[in-house]
């Protein structure tokens, strides 16, 4: 490999607060930096001072972000449910009961049909400027099904978490510990090797604390680390699970209770909001504001799925947070980059600092603000990912040119 300098860069935002302009964003204008020939950043500052590196990129004054870390996602599955998503705009609620038809159509397709559609998703995620993604399993509930849904998740990510828990199966209708046995016994088995992470759905009408715990400590006992869903049907104990079993992230966030913020904010446990289920089920969006007050460290994810979320764009993500959550464009920028990489206990991505992947998304505009400011436009004409370019937009889009 070579060593590349990407230049002429009007807004590099860095994520890091000392290379940069003291933000939480580490703004540097008129930036270049150089990535190492491992494909790791090796230098980043003012481009006229910049070292030489056998390759030249030149992006026209444009912003460059660092990739985003979509840290919460489904993304392999199978069927639709689009008849759901319409009953629920006129008026339905989401109640999370829909996940039994897609366990049926995942039980139902060949591996090769769940690995083309997940990389199919994986694809149009680097398109919106994603570089990595974290895949849960939970729409197998067997063990052959659960196992090779992480298997296939492997081969797309590092980032892999067991969600055994995340509903009862129709087989183990009236027989909920039945099904808990399966999961944290011969299922966690099969499943552990693929796995990095266990996750469980602790919810109102999904698992209780008690049945979480179990879950969660038995995944901890072979390895794996805990996260969870919480406190997004109503308030529960989700969030004071995650802080008591050391979870890196407790996902949605919706209803939370002061004490709840609290707990979080103490045991260092980030939040991780999901707009975009909001958006889908029109359930009320979490208090970002309320959080961000109290020093909770916050990331945003699609959350895709076919059910409550299915997006796979992280700027459309930012624009909600922005929009119908209130955060500012520097705070969901980095809630979707610094963020991700916090709630997956990364310090290697999500920032563009010297010794960090060389993640980024080259934008179709000046400033990280459009990113939200200009919501169902695609911005993003490049994305690298190790110092490698793999997603450029069509000529349109991705020519250089003064118009922004
Ligand atoms: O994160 N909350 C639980 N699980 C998914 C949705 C599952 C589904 O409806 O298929 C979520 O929103
Ligand atoms: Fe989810």
């Amino acid at each position: 490999m070579t060593t590349t300098l990407i230049t002429n860069i009007g807004e590099l935002v860095t994520c890091e607060a000392t290379c940069g302009d003291g933000s939480p964003l580490g703004i540097v204008r008129d930036a270049a930096l150089v990535i190492d020939d491992a494909g790791t950043i090796a230098w980043v500052g003012s481009a006229s001072i910049a070292p030489a590196a056998d390759e030249r990129v030149d992006v026209g004054g444009r912003c460059v972000v660092p990739g985003f870390v979509d840290s919460h996602t489904h993304l392999v599955f199978a069927g639709d449910r689009a008849a759901e998503f319409s009953a629920r705009m006129a008026g339905e609620p989401y109640t999370g009961g829909g996940i039994a038809t897609t366990v049926a159509a995942t039980r139902a397709a060949s591996d090769d049909e769940l690995r083309a559609s997940a990389r199919s998703r994986l694809a149009q995620m680097h398109a919106s400027g994603t570089t990595t993604v974290e895949i849960k399993s939970g729409y197998g509930l067997d063990v052959s099904n659960e196992a090779r849904i992480l298997a296939i998740a492997g081969e797309l990510t590092p980032e892999t978490t067991f969600l055994g828990a995340h509903s009862v199966p129709p087989e183990f209708a009236g027989d909920r510990s039945g099904y808990l046995d399966l999961v944290c016994g011969d299922m966690l088995s099969a499943c552990a090797p693929h796995a990095r992470w266990v996750d469980v759905f602790c919810d109102s009408g999904a698992f209780s604390a008690e049945e979480s715990r179990r879950v969660l400590k038995a995944g901890a006992a072979v390895g794996l680390l805990p996260r969870l869903h919480g406190n997004q049907l109503a308030h529960g104990p989700g969030a004071a699970l995650a802080a008591e079993l050391g979870a890196a992230s407790v996902d949605h966030c919706t209803y939370l209770t002061d004490d709840d913020i609290v707990t979080l904010r103490d045991a260092g446990v980030v939040a991780t909001l999901l707009p975009g289920a909001e958006f889908s089920t029109r359930a009320p969006y979490p208090d970002a504001r309320r959080l961000i007050r109290a020093g909770v460290t916050i990331a945003l994810a699609t959350d895709c799925n076919p059910g409550s979320s299915y997006i796979t764009s992280m700027p459309f993500v930012i624009a909600l947070a922005v929009r119908d959550m209130r955060m500012s464009p520097a705070e969901a920028t980095y809630a979707a980059t610094a963020g991700g990489a916090a709630a997956l206990r990364r310090t290697d991505i999500g920032r563009l600092a010297p010794g960090c992947s060389a993640d980024l998304v080259v934008l179709f505009a000046p400033s990280h603000a459009h990113l939200a400011y200009r919501p169902g436009t695609s911005l993003v004409t490049q994305t690298w990912r190790r110092g490698s370019l793999m997603f450029s937009a069509g000529v349109g889009l991705g020519q250089l040119g003064s118009e922004q």
